[in-house]
């Protein structure tokens, strides 16, 4: 058998991969090698006893997406760092995955070894706070329980981060929301309840560790509270996002300009969005208000939105109606409601003349101007029965005349470098991901890749 046969088979199939398990292997070394230079007289009766309740905690296990799983190994890593120090932090960080072990062992070795440094870490942390002697201080214990916790929770979510950069894994700054949000409130818990078991372990001994595993099912009871609002929220999200798919549907067997339209608008939106620096679900948030920008024109009369003469005032009193429809009919959305705001605003202008409240300067919100700058450019540049399209070219000269009336300067640099960037089949809204369709698969694929948020992937 060749040597990368077995690599493949361990799952290091990539450069990135191997990196990762290299440096899981570094670090732990490092942690072990400086850990027994420092600590020469582990208290293996009380490394044995930590080692069995965190390799229980690690088997009961919340799992909060299908990539993301919490337990109470952290917690009673924190107490085996104050209590034991580096080496007995090590032992029992990496006893607690003994169980996990499975193919492939990639990414165990590289989660269990990450797990026991960073335990090592927390026990250098815990014992540059006091001595051995000063653990009989309930003071310097929680010093001590803080710094470990600190330590443990820093270092996992420096790792989790490293790995997902080295493997280009997304949404990064989801999921690293979701993991500090749902660790912190675990590690916050662990570091009174780990004093007081350093302090009736100084006062009792060994008998009184017997009492670590109670708190276990309080994190336990934590976290199971976390994940059904979480699966709540996400259920009622996929939901929203069903629902507003189905308005397109509708819209696009009745307007099938302002369907695709509203497409290509969700395109540029999201774009924009992404380049003027907005995180994975503000984006997600433009570019679905992008989408239902123009819902509200199933309102208006289906002969006014094809007319080929010029509308009179009353007609456009009715078609400046739209955005409000919009906002009442996105407003069902029970989830999005952040984006109604956007859609009611998507005709005003920064110069106050647009509708329908005339809103002027910082009083129009950044989302809704993105939207109108995506929403006039591809009106521009689509043929309509009154007007031939505009070149690219031409359309884009349009967008740097309406700098500061129409449109937020800053927004049309941003765009204006899109737009240069791209192909011409990206000028013009041409392709797949310009359509109806491509736009719903979009939002679907964001949605299923949010549904699997990674946590200890490598
Ligand atoms: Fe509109």
């Amino acid at each position: 058998m060749r040597p990368t046969d077995t690599l493949v088979r361990l799952g290091v199939t990539d450069v990135a991969t191997a990196t990762i398990v290299f440096v899981a292997a570094a670090a732990s070394s490092l942690a072990v090698f400086v850990a027994l230079a420092v600590d020469a007289h582990p208290e293996w009766g009380v490394i044995g006893m930590l080692a069995v309740c965190a390799l229980v905690a690690e088997r009961q296990e919340t799992v909060l997406t299908s990539r993301l799983a919490m337990s109470a190994a952290g917690p009673i890593g924190v107490l085996a760092a104050v209590v034991l120090g580096p080496v007995g932090g090590w032992i029992v960080g990496f006893s607690s995955m003994v169980t996990t072990a499975r193919a492939p062992l990639a990414k165990w070795f590289v989660q269990s070894n990450l797990f026991a440094a960073s335990c090592a870490l927390g026990g250098f942390a815990a014992a540059s706070i006091g001595p051995l002697e000063a653990r009989g201080s309930v003071r310097v214990l929680c010093l001590q329980a803080l710094a470990a916790a600190i330590c443990i929770f820093g270092a996992n979510l420096l790792s989790l981060a490293f790995i997902f950069v080295l493997r280009r894994i997304h949404p990064l700054m989801a999921t690293m929301r979701v993991a500090a949000a749902t660790g912190a409130g675990g590690y916050m818990f662990a570091i009174p309840v780990v004093a007081v078991l350093a302090y009736a372990y100084h006062v009792a001994g060994l008998p009184a560790l017997t009492f670590t595993l109670l708190p276990l099912f309080g994190v336990r009871a934590v976290l199971q509270l976390y994940k059904e609002k979480t699966e709540l929220l996400q259920r009622q999200s996929e939901g929203d996002i069903a629902f507003a798919l189905g308005l397109i549907r509708a819209l696009d067997e009745r307007d099938s300009y302002t369907a695709g339209h509203s497409a290509a608008v969700a395109v540029y939106a999201h774009d924009i969005a992404r380049a003027a620096g907005y995180g994975d679900d503000e984006t997600s948030a433009v570019q679905l208000a992008a989408l239902l920008h123009d819902i509200g024109k199933i309102g208006v009369s289906a002969g006014l939105l094809t007319k080929a003469d010029p509308l009179s005032p009353d007609e456009w009193a009715e078609i400046r109606r739209h955005p409000v429809i919009g906002e009442r009919i996105a407003g069902e959305a029970a989830t999005h409601l952040d984006i109604r705001g956007t859609i009611r605003h998507h005709h005003e202008r920064p110069d106050g003349t647009g509708y329908p409240d005339g809103l002027a300067g910082e009083e129009l919100p950044e989302s809704a101007a993105i939207v109108g700058l995506a929403d006039a450019y591809n009106a521009m540049t689509s043929p309509r029965a009154y007007r031939p399209a505009m070149t690219p070219e031409e359309a884009m000269a349009e967008l740097e005349r309406g700098r500061g009336t129409q449109f937020l300067p800053g927004l049309v640099d941003v765009f204006l470098v899109l737009l240069r960037l791209g192909d011409a089949d990206y000028r013009h809204g041409f392709g797949s991901r310009f359509s109806p369709a491509g736009q719903r698969d979009a939002i679907l694929g964001e949605l299923a890749v949010r549904r699997q948020l990674v946590a200890s992937a490598s």
